[in-house]
């Protein structure tokens, strides 16, 4: 094989070498022989310089009207747009989800640039009456600082692109610790905005490993806020390891989508396959759980376990493909460990459960049925392509179902009665629901973030999304005069 690509870290403006010269490559997760680059494993070093660099570049960017930072970010949503095909090939080579939904990828990308692009026009404060006379009071939005953003692979360029975006707008200035397992993705979205003119040392990537270059960022001290996105356990050490600045945490789910009675069958089973095979099942909305309600449950299994085993897997890149490899070895093995403890607890493995005989990190795309509540499998997030069904009696016991787990993204419910699907949106303990429509596909103009074990209560995406990256300052301007004493000099 060629010598692979070799990349570099960006610090102040500049692609360097990580201090240690240590380096790991990125593979091709369908084929993974294939090595798409070698990228340097920046450590506790490479953190502090990036920090530094942040630092130096902090008083001259958040001096930069907000528009004008605006008018960069449209220029690198312009640049995301013009090379979409190009990032959504390397994206499905790099992480193996089918093309289509790498071009989606890139896209919710350009829908969050160009969103935040627009907030660089709006950053709106309030104001509000004084209880006294010739009084004005007023709240404006101010920068926290650094941040310290840390991004998993399963949305290798959307997310990291829904986090820096914020933070840029705000005046903030960045040190990005993208995952290991899709480094080229960083890359290539650092290159877009340092292109549209993102000045030197407003954006700094560090690639490397989390337990190094990840928790140095978490723990350096002159990190104002640190947003992360990943596996509960390490959000959970985050937020122990962090000390006093702001944490934003996005932890995943152990999402439902409940099918009633009433339901338009062909629709549910739609919304089930998408929400439950996309992305091979590697989604924190992924759906993993089915609620079924008992009068429909033996014909929406029938009709179920026909259609997934028409799925076919493969490379991203065939067009035939429905399902892409999962990200790397400890994934598959993770699903079928999953597979092993689903049998044991007694649930019926109905469809798929196996690696299949090829080069790649595939799993069969799984279901598993005749599921209670308390299982392993249906309470733990697998990642992965595996979907436990659990029937249900009626729609109370649905919701009792649905909200019988640690986590709270994302959720959806396929009913008829406008009445359920109320009740479902107030009574159902997620940051997300969906009536009629599977649990994935946000858009970037709401809010998007969950509830118990998923997070911290941030929400990303839309108006909120300004509040993980801003502080709130409140401004009161007397121009009486004269002393007047709140509480006190009311009459
Ligand atoms: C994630 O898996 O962390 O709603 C994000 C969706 C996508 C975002 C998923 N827009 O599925």
């Amino acid at each position: 094989m060629k010598n692979p690509n070799r990349f570099r870290l960006c610090i102040n403006g500049e692609w360097v070498d990580s201090v240690s010269g240590a380096t790991f490559p990125s593979d091709n997760p369908a084929k993974p022989r294939q090595i798409l680059g070698v990228f340097q494993k920046g450590n506790r070093e490479d953190i502090a310089k990036a920090v530094e660099a942040a630092q130096a570049a902090f008083e001259n960017w958040r001096e930069t009207p907000a528009p004008k930072r605006g008018a960069i970010l449209l220029k690198a949503a312009q640049l995301l747009r013009d090379n979409k095909e190009r990032l959504a090939r390397e994206m499905t080579m790099e992480m193996g989800k089918v093309l289509n939904e790498a071009r989606g990828d890139v896209q919710e990308a350009i829908d969050i640039t160009e969103y935040m692009a627009g907030e660089g026009r709006r950053l709106f404060g309030s104001t509000t009456p004084s209880e006294l006379k010739k009084k004005f009071c007023m709240t404006v939005r101010l920068p926290v600082g650094v941040c310290g953003i840390i991004t998993p692979w399963n949305f290798p360029i959307a997310i990291p692109a829904w986090k820096i975006m914020a933070a840029l707008i705000c005046g903030n200035t960045v040190v990005f610790k993208p995952s290991s397992d899709t480094p080229l993705c960083a890359v290539r979205l650092v290159e877009t905005l340092v292109t549209a003119g993102i000045p030197r040392g407003v954006l700094n990537m560090v690639t490397g490993t989390g337990e190094d270059a990840g928790m140095s960022l978490v723990r350096h001290k002159e990190v104002r806020a640190v947003s992360f996105t990943g596996h509960r356990d390490t959000g959970a050490a985050i937020l122990k390891d962090a000390g006093l600045k702001r944490v934003g945490l996005e932890l995943g789910g152990k999402n439902g989508i409940i099918v009633m009675d009433d339901a338009d069958l062909q629709l549910a089973l739609d919304g089930v396959i998408w929400g439950a095979f996309g992305t091979t099942g590697q989604r924190c909305t992924a759906t993993s759980r089915v609620l079924v309600h008992e009068k429909i449950r033996s014909k929406f299994e029938r009709i179920l376990i026909n259609r997934m085993r028409k799925l076919k897997l493969g490379d991203g890149l065939e067009p035939s493909t429905d399902v892409g490899p999962l990200i790397n070895k400890a994934a598959q093995e993770k699903s079928a460990r999953y597979v092993e403890i689903g049998e044991c607890e007694g649930a019926k493995l109905c469809v798929g459960g196996k690696v299949p005989e090829r080069e790649g990190f595939f799993f069969e795309p799984t279901l598993f049925t005749g599921c209670s509540v308390e299982m392993r499998i249906a309470q733990e997030e697998i990642f992965g392509p595996v979907l436990s069904l659990i029937s249900v009696k009626d729609f109370d016991e649905a919701i009792d179902v649905m909200n019988s787990v640690e986590y709270g993204l994302s959720s959806a419910i396929y009913t008829r009665d406008v009445q359920n699907a109320f009740e479902a949106m107030n009574r159902i303990e997620a940051g997300l629901t969906y009536v009629n429509s599977s649990t994935i596909g946000s858009e970037v103009h709401l809010p998007f973030g969950g509830v118990k074990h998923t997070g911290v209560g941030t929400r990303e995406g839309g108006i909120e999304g300004i509040n993980e990256f801003s502080e709130i300052k409140t401004v009161y301007v007397d121009y009486s005069g004269k002393l007047q004493r709140a509480q006190i000099d009311i009459e």
